[in-house]
Order: C-alpha cells, then structure tokens, then sequence
C-alpha cells in the first residue's frame, strides 16, 4: 500500500468510513456505480436493515479469554467466517483493483473470490497470490468460452466455482443510467466534469496500464479490444434461457466445491442442492438485480433449515460489520 493510501485508510475504522472516502476521491460516476443498487435501492437498503432489526443478547460470565475464529469454508481453512465476495471492474476504483484486494486477503488468511468482470485475467490473479481462490462464473451463451474459464481455474489452482444466478439481465440501476455509465458510455457534461474535478483518479487511469475486461480480451472480435467492445461482448453472452440443466453440466465440468450466489427462497435452495450444488449463497447481488428481493438475512433461518446440513450456506449482502457476521451465524 503507498504511504498516501495507508494515511487515509488509518482514518478509516468501518465500511462506512472506506465509503466516506470512497464518495471524496471517486468521480460521482464510479461512486455511485460501486455503491447504486437497482431501481429505488429497496433491497440495498433492506439487506443492512434486515441485520438492524436483529439485536444481540450476550451470556455473561463464560470464559472468553482465548478466542479462535478460525473455520473451513468450501473445505478451505479461513481465519475468519468471512469471504471476499466477487466484484467486477476493480481499477474503475483504484488503478490497482483486484491486484491490491486478493494479496489483502490472502494476508488476512481469508478466501478470495475473483470476478468473470474482473480488471485482471484468472491466470495473472491465480499467480499473484497462493491465498485461497475462488472463481465467480455465469453460465455464458458460449459455453466454449465457459469451458475455457474452467479449464484456466483449475490450472491456476482456483478451489471453488461460484455460479451467479440472479442476472438473466442486468438491473435497472438508475443512478447509472441517470450518470451515462451504461454501454457505450454516454456521460453527462456534468458527469465528465465531475470526473476532471478528481485529477487523483484520471491521472492514475490514464497513467497506468489501460482498465480492460480481462477475461474476455480477444472474444469481443478482431481489434475490439476497448472495454466499451468487451463489456457489450460480456453483456451479449447473458444466456436467458438457462436452468437448472445448465447449472448440472457446469457441475460436471467442473468437479469440485461449486456454490450457487443468488438464491433467495428455501425452494431453490433445496433443488440447488439435489442438483449437486456444495454451498447455496443467499445472495439479492447487493441489491443491484431485483429491487423487490427480499433481503438475504431475513431468509437465512429457513433456508438454513431448508438445507438441513447437506450444503454450507453462506450469505452475501448488507454485512458492515462483525456484528454483522455474528448475527448471521447464530441465525
Ligand atoms: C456486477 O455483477 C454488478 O453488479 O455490477
């Protein structure tokens, strides 16, 4: 970490502060891309009330002097009960995006997960750090190119395979369609002058190796390489008529520790589970897919019970705080 960034992180004592600084240093359009849910952010704002409306009772008197929070996730040991979730596009925040965040957590002895959207591709990422990985996937039109990613995270020793199910389309996230951050960008004379007001952040984009989609560099056609060509290639592969069916193949494919991100009911849990799945993530994508879902620690208890013990169930959304993951583990 450079010195300037170690100074304003030493501020920083929760997510809040990060985001504090986050919303200074960032144009409003990356801001609010990172931090936008869908529609109106009914389901961003209900996975931290959901953890609000929970409250904890401590037992007092138990003897609490050596603590161990150690665990396996995936048949992986983590210091913590806790996951690095995947997010794409990285170095849109930070000119070194994934590459600062996986050698973070492999320091923290926590588990890293690696988007298909990601700024560095699933071999440079499987070198940078020998800290456990997992690989965040969609099942893609071409599933040659499905194959392939496969095929690159088993041999860049990725342990998991995490299937995100909940973009059949991308959510109407307004703020970004109100800032001109949809494909091909369209910014807003403000929104470009937001940008030219924070000289940090395009001094370092343009001062470092170009943001690209580093997955699918070289699928989009000849010479559309530009993100603009990649981020459309990556948006045509949303396949909308997959099932079930598809996710067994991809379990076939693969044939290790695979995990479902996006399911929120007890019924899809259940058939995640006889479908071979190995983790269920109760997951609403933060908030930024369907607006109404519900939030993920509301539907915890019954799709814990749902699960009954034949998958790890793991929650993504609204967690701030350790508070936060006690509260899910003892639901
Ligand atoms: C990608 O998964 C996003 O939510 O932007």
């Amino acid at each position: 970490m450079l010195d300037s960034d170690k100074k304003r992180v030493s501020r920083c004592h929760c997510i809040a502060d990060l985001r504090r600084v986050a919303k200074r240093r960032l144009p409003r359009v990356m801001f609010d891309y990172m931090d936008g849910g869908a529609e109106d952010e009914v389901a961003l704002h209900g996975n931290c009330a959901g953890f609000d409306a929970w409250r904890l009772v401590p037992r007092v008197l138990v003897d609490v002097d050596q603590v161990d929070m150690q665990t396996t996730i995936m048949g992986q040991a983590s210091a913590l009960p806790l996951v690095v979730a995947p997010t794409g596009m990285n170095r849109l925040f930070h000119y070194r995006g994934e590459m600062a965040v996986a050698p973070a957590a492999a320091r923290a002895g926590l588990i890293y997960s690696l988007s298909s959207m990601s700024s560095f591709d699933i071999d440079t990422m499987g070198a940078a750090t020998d800290g456990p990985k997992w690989f965040q996937i969609y099942v893609w039109k071409d599933r040659g190119v499905i194959r392939e990613f496969i095929q690159r995270c088993r041999a860049s020793g990725y342990h998991a395979l995490c299937l995100t199910v909940d973009v059949p389309a991308f959510g109407k996230r307004e703020r970004d369609l109100r800032n001109g951050m949809v494909i091909p960008p369209r910014f807003t004379p403000s929104s470009l002058l937001d940008m030219a007001l924070h000289p940090h952040w395009w001094w370092k984009l343009i001062t470092n190796e170009p943001m690209t989609l580093a997955n699918v560099v070289g699928k989009a056609g000849q010479g559309l390489n530009d993100v603009t060509s990649l981020s459309q290639y990556a948006t045509d592969q949303l396949d909308q008529s997959v099932t079930w069916d598809d996710m067994a193949w991809m379990i076939q494919e693969w044939g290790g520790p695979f995990a479902i991100k996006g399911v929120t009911c007890a019924e899809d849990a259940v058939r995640a589970v006889q479908t071979g799945a190995t983790g269920i993530i109760i997951s609403n994508h933060g908030g930024r897919q369907l607006d109404q879902a519900p939030a993920p620690i509301e539907v915890l208890p019954e799709i814990v019970d749902a699960v009954a013990g034949r998958a790890e169930v793991i929650l993504d959304g609204g967690v701030r705080r350790g508070a936060d993951v006690v509260k899910a583990r003892a639901l």
